[in-house]
């Protein structure tokens, strides 16, 4: 599986904050937005990854990830000319050839998901999708469902429609930014018809699975703390929670390095070596303490 992280967009929810700085590289307390949506991709064991920007922010995220092969992450940038939708932004990447035959998950940038059991229930997902094939995708009760796209179920729990930002929400659980698709989606993808908001919404290829009966929605219980910090409150809220959880536990969420060094993708040595690069930094004094328990 390959993973697509979104981190385009115009951020326009965010401004005067976003008129000169990209949403993804603002800082959730002590890491850049994008450490949390890329540590997911990671968690899930991906590390071949089409990072789709604006073409005039390309270079800044170059920079910022400069090191990541260090990691062994592989990054393709894809430039995504005009914002026009998650849909529009996925076609982009899949026209990258080892991007278009792969099963995909895609994560959106501005995407902070928490809770213990994150690692297995990822994996479950990517299991399911490895065997069964079609769309694998979570849904969160969420108080205020005019903001996000929203899943109906019956009775039984099957699904019965999708929902993009509806004035009247038939229920009150989002689809969260992180799915899991089989090969199929470059071709469903193309399907996608702008919205009456103009643009190619994800929502609406995730109905081309529902169409299909291939749509598995799995409900993500409290056990989950769920950030779309794409506005002003929800990023205050964001850093708060990772603030308090981190000096609650002294653990890290979403340390990009502490990830590749759990999942055996670095050695002992290369974590010290880049613990020592940042070692002015908590974020360094952290690494250092990992390596060396
Ligand atoms: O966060 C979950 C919600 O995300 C879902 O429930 C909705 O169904 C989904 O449409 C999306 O809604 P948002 O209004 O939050 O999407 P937003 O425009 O903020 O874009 C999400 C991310 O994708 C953001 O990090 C920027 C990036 N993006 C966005 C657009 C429109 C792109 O890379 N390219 C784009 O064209």
């Amino acid at each position: 599986m390959k993973g697509i992280l979104l981190a385009g967009g115009s951020g326009t929810r965010l401004y005067p904050i976003t008129l000169a700085v990209n949403k993804h590289l603002l800082p959730i307390y002590n890491k850049l937005m994008i450490y949390y949506s890329l540590s997911l991709l990671m968690l899930a064991g991906i590390k071949d990854i089409a990072l789709v920007v604006n073409p005039h922010e390309k270079e800044m995220f170059k920079h910022l990830f400069k090191s990541a092969d260090a990691l062994k992450l592989k990054l393709n940038y894809v430039e995504q000319d005009k914002p026009l939708g998650l849909s529009h932004a996925i076609m982009k990447a899949c026209e990258f050839p080892e991007f278009k035959d792969s099963p995909l998950m895609v994560v959106l940038g501005d995407n902070i998901l928490y809770g213990h059991t994150l690692p297995v229930t990822l994996e479950k997902a990517k299991k399911h999708l490895m065997e069964r094939g079609g769309a694998y995708v979570f849904a969160y009760h969420v108080p205020d469902p005019q903001r996000f796209g929203i899943v109906e179920f019956d009775q039984e729990g099957r699904v019965l429609s999708i929902e993009e930002k509806p004035q009247n929400p038939k229920s009150s659980y989002a689809v969260i930014g992180v799915y899991m698709f089989d090969s199929t989606v470059s071709e469903k993808v193309k399907k996608v018809q702008p919205s009456h908001r103009g643009e190619y919404e994800i929502t609406s290829l995730l109905e081309e699975y529902l169409k299909e009966g291939t749509l598995k929605v799995s409900l993500l219980g409290r056990g989950f703390a769920w950030f779309d910090a794409g506005t002003h409150d929800s990023l205050l809220e964001a850093s708060e929670f990772v603030a308090t959880i981190e000096k609650k536990t002294g653990l890290m969420i979403a340390c990009i390095e502490e990830i590749a060094y759990i999942n055996g993708w670095i050695d002992i040595d290369t974590l010290l070596k880049i613990a020592k690069s940042l070692s002015k930094t908590g974020y360094g004094k952290y690494l250092k303490r990992l390596a060396e328990e």
